[in-house]
């Protein structure tokens, strides 16, 4: 049997709170899980980075993986960046993720 042993905590593009289960590596990045188990038609590029749609914005938590070039240009682009953006397309899945809380930013992507 599969045992979960992390969560995390989202709000949804309707302010809803949610939750969402999982183990590391589970799966390659934030943005397939929610995709898979959760969410409806999100990350139009399907994880290149390119299009924006995996928009979030972490409330509670630190994302340790870095911002690289393509992550950073894809954010500048969107209208409603913050300083706590973040593509959920380019965080892996690990237990550094467990007890984050973080917001979809609805958005059109790019
Ligand atoms: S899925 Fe397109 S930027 Fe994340």
């Amino acid at each position: 049997m599969n045992k979960k042993n992390c969560s995390l905590i989202y709000f949804n593009e309707f302010g809803e709170e949610c939750s969402a289960e999982f183990s590391p590596f589970e799966y390659y990045n934030l943005m397939e899980l929610l995709f898979d188990k959760y969410i409806e038609m999100w990350g139009d590029c399907m994880g290149k980075a390119w299009c924006g749609t995996c928009h979030i914005q972490i409330i509670e938590g630190h994302i340790s993986e870095k911002i690289d070039i393509e992550e950073k240009n894809t954010l500048s682009k969107l209208s409603n960046v913050t300083c706590e953006s973040r593509l959920a397309c380019q965080i892996p899945v690990t237990s550094a993720l467990d007890g984050i809380i973080f917001r979809i930013l609805k958005d059109d992507g790019i």
